[in-house]
């Protein structure tokens, strides 16, 4: 038989865990902490590096930043060859003319030989793993993950280059972009190598 009293010492056994949880979590607000939050799985995310301007006692001037080499001048990352600063060039840099994604190649990239072969190059590093070598969406890692759908290009062969450039400059959905991988014209190049893959298969079925 349940005695009277058993109750009585569970409800007080509740009573107590409920102060202990909420002073727990009471004492986590509004206190400052040199040290990062608590982080259960670290992965690679806290790794040994230098600060700017942190010495360093690795080189022998002491200093952990390094000086650009003699006799080099830096330039913007995305800027053509001999060209102004490409962000005056919504359609060279963005892929959208008026909002709208260009179907052309910007003028200062022209439609050559070696700017397909250099696509291809570039595709083939970067993009086969998922999108595959002929571009149907079934590279590599979708054998390994069923929860990744990269784009079947002859599925979709009406996009515009410029949508497919800004794949690359901006990402597209689960995508991520691939501007630090590619130069402005790298990224033309592929879009281009793209919209011929989708030429090879222009008379069959879309697979
Ligand atoms: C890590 C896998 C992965 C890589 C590598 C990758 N993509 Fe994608 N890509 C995707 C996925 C996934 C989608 C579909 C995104 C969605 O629907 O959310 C996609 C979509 C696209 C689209 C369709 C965009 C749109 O607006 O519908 C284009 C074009 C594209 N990718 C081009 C490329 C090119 C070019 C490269 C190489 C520079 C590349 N992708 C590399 C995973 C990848």
């Amino acid at each position: 038989m349940q005695m009277p009293s058993n109750r009585w010492f569970r409800g007080i056994l509740m009573f107590g865990a409920a102060l202990v949880a909420g002073g727990v979590l009471a004492g986590c607000r509004g206190q400052l902490s040199e040290s990062p939050p608590i982080h259960p799985n670290p992965n690679m995310d806290f790794q040994k590096r230098y600060d700017p301007q942190e010495p360093s006692t690795f080189f022998s001037d002491g200093r952990a930043m390094r000086k650009p080499v003699a006799g080099t001048v830096a330039r913007p990352p995305h800027s053509v060859k001999g060209k102004t600063f490409v962000k005056n060039d919504p359609h060279l840099y963005t892929g959208m003319v008026n909002g709208k994604f260009a179907n052309k190649l910007p003028k200062q990239i022209k439609l050559t030989d070696a700017l397909l072969k250099r696509g291809q190059n570039r595709y083939n590093i970067f993009c086969t793993a998922c999108h595959g070598k002929t571009g149907n969406g079934k590279g590599v890692v979708t054998l390994y993950s069923s929860g990744i759908n990269p784009r079947n290009f002859h599925e979709v062969r009406t996009i515009a280059l410029g949508q497919i450039y800004s794949a690359m400059f901006k990402g597209a959905g689960t995508m991520k972009p691939y501007n630090s991988q590619l130069t402005v014209e790298d990224r033309w190049a592929v879009a281009a190598y793209v919209r011929a893959l989708q030429l090879t298969r222009k008379s069959f079925a879309s697979r």
